[in-house]
């Protein structure tokens, strides 16, 4: 079997390098690819780049991981969020005829009342959460063998990245600098390794449809930020609750969110892992 998958270089990207089959043939793509990666250039704005590619390697999948995830930017990029996020996506259903996974967010919820089902009333607030529902739409009139899974609050240990939720939170508490911590998003923050291990196992097992995968904790970002200080013995004094209003965030954001897993769980016969038990396996203490 042979897979390609776009947006290879971002956080989830790196992390599913270890969980596709090792009899798998994979093509990782991406728009700047790292000086040890062995990738293609691959634009999914580029619509003859996109044609030529999958013409050349002849993927039996395509795992879709490239994304303007920046929400904030996103709100205030309408036209770049759609291009990437929307129009990207479409771009692929038109050149590739087989399977596409296609990662997805909760931010296709309002946040009034998660965490959510996969079969709960979809009503996206941001431009976000709006491009990628669109996506959604798409990706599932494309081929009845298509697979979504929405993910919310990815996180690793993204070395020098302040973009990183887990890295900002250690670097400015080892730092000793005080930061502002949101403490009405709920979500269940999830570890991009955790979600990697889906991702494989849903290839594996040949699964279709939409599915939510989320780790076992249902927290605030406060509340995240604390669990990872005291992991490191750092310092939670120096964390500050606020409320979104407060932070002033530019695009709105889903408050009583996270996503409900069951069904995966059921299918695939796995546990969630905890938010402890991750760190754990990510840092050492
Ligand atoms: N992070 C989360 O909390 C979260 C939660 C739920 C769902 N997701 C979804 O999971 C997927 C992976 O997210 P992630 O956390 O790995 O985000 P990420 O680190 O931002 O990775 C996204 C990747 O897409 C690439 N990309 C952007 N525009 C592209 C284009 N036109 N053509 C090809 N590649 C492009 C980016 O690289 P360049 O800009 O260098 O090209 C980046 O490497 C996304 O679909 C995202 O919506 C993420």
């Amino acid at each position: 079997m042979k897979i390609l998958v776009t947006g290879s270089y971002g956080q989830l990207g790196r992390s599913l390098f270890n969980h596709l089959n090792s009899n798998i043939e994979v093509f990782w793509t991406g728009r700047n690819i790292p000086f040890d990666g062995n990738g293609f250039y691959l634009d999914i704005c580029d619509r003859i780049n996109l044609k030529e590619l999958i013409s050349l390697n002849e993927p039996d999948i395509i795992i879709n991981l490239a994304a303007l995830t920046n929400v904030d930017f996103c709100e205030k990029n309408l036209d770049l969020a759609r291009e990437i996020n929307t129009n990207g996506v479409r771009n692929i259903c038109d050149a590739f005829k087989g399977k596409i996974v296609q990662l997805s967010t909760d931010y296709v919820f309002d946040g009034k009342n998660g965490p959510y089902l996969e079969e709960d009333e979809v009503f996206p607030l941001s431009v976000y959460g709006k491009t990628k529902l669109e996506a959604e739409k798409i990706v599932m009139s494309h081929n009845s063998d298509n697979l979504i899974i929405r993910g919310n609050v990815l996180y690793d240990n993204c070395i020098g990245s302040r973009a990183s939720f887990l890295n900002w939170v250690v670097q400015s508490l080892r730092e000793k600098t005080p930061i502002n911590v949101v403490d009405d998003q709920i979500n269940n923050p999830t570890w991009a390794k955790s979600m990697a291990k889906i991702i494989g196992l849903c290839v594996e097992k040949e699964i279709s449809g939409i599915y939510h995968w989320g780790d076992a904790e249902f927290v605030s970002r406060y509340k995240f930020a604390k669990i990872i200080a005291k992991h490191y013995n750092l310092e939670t004094k120096l964390i500050n609750p606020k409320s979104t209003k407060e932070i002033g965030q530019v695009a709105p954001r889903p408050l009583k969110s996270g996503l409900l897993s069951e069904k995966i769980v059921k299918i695939l016969d796995i546990n969630q892992p905890s938010i402890n038990g991750c760190l754990n396996q990510i840092l050492p203490k």
